[in-house]
């Protein structure tokens, strides 16, 4: 199993003063930052790109920037993430033509490499790929908006992932994303994940550290 990583969403940011928010969260115990890029195409709402990326970085963001593409397609996106600063590029295989050539060419750009499963999609998406991942994204809710709730499924879904990635004896990360909270992120940890993706439920509230410190308490209980 893998450290425990809080990956605050900043869909839920202030974007008048993002650099300031994404500083905040970071002092206040995050890991990562989940960066969600929405086309109005993959997905019906539209969001951030590569220039936001690159625009966190020169104002001195060094923690991963994990990138969740909810783009199609998604190939010809990939070298503008990896040169604006992505640390994971993760994908949707519904968005790819050849899901195999799209992790190739994100690890080739020396990113890592992701696949998002949505909550409909069968984890036997992950079969003659898994190996060739660093992470496994699993959505607890439909993608598209922050605030949603949590999706019950996807707690024995994170068990069935749990175990394929035990199974093949490599370092693939497990990331859960949606309707996260303080106070179904212990049932969460205990399913398996080791990466956890929250919006609503940091930036919503006014004290980031005591939220982020809540949830890694709780994943350590
Ligand atoms: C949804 C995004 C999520 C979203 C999570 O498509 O992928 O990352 O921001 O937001 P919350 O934590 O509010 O469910
Ligand atoms: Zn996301």
């Amino acid at each position: 199993m893998q450290s425990t990583v809080i990956a605050p969403s900043i869909l839920s940011a202030n974007f008048a003063k993002l650099g300031e928010e994404v500083d905040q969260v970071l002092a206040s115990g995050a890991d990562w930052v989940h960066f969600d890029v929405m086309d109005n195409h993959y997905v019906p709402n539209l969001t951030i790109g590569p220039l936001v990326c690159e625009a966190l970085r020169k104002h001195g963001v060094t923690a991963p920037i994990d990138v969740h593409l909810m783009v199609q397609p998604v190939d010809r996106i990939v070298p503008d993430f990896a040169k604006a600063g992505a640390s994971v590029i993760s994908f949707h295989p519904e968005a790819s033509a050849h899901v195999h050539r799209t992790v190739q060419l994100i690890r080739s750009h020396g990113c890592q490499a992701g696949l998002v499963l949505n909550p409909a999609t069968p984890v036997e998406v992950l079969d003659y790929v898994l190996d060739d991942l660093d992470l496994v994204l699993l959505m607890s809710v439909n993608p598209g908006f922050g605030g949603q709730s949590f999706i019950p499924s996807a707690l024995d879904k994170l068990r069935r992932v749990r175990a394929m990635i035990d199974a093949t004896g490599k370092p693939i990360r497990l990331e859960i994303d949606g309707g996260v909270k303080p106070d179904n992120i212990g049932e969460i940890a205990a399913a398996g994940a080791d990466t956890f993706v929250a919006g609503s439920a940091i930036f919503g509230q006014r004290d980031y550290a005591d939220v982020i410190g809540r949830m890694k308490a709780a994943v350590a209980a």
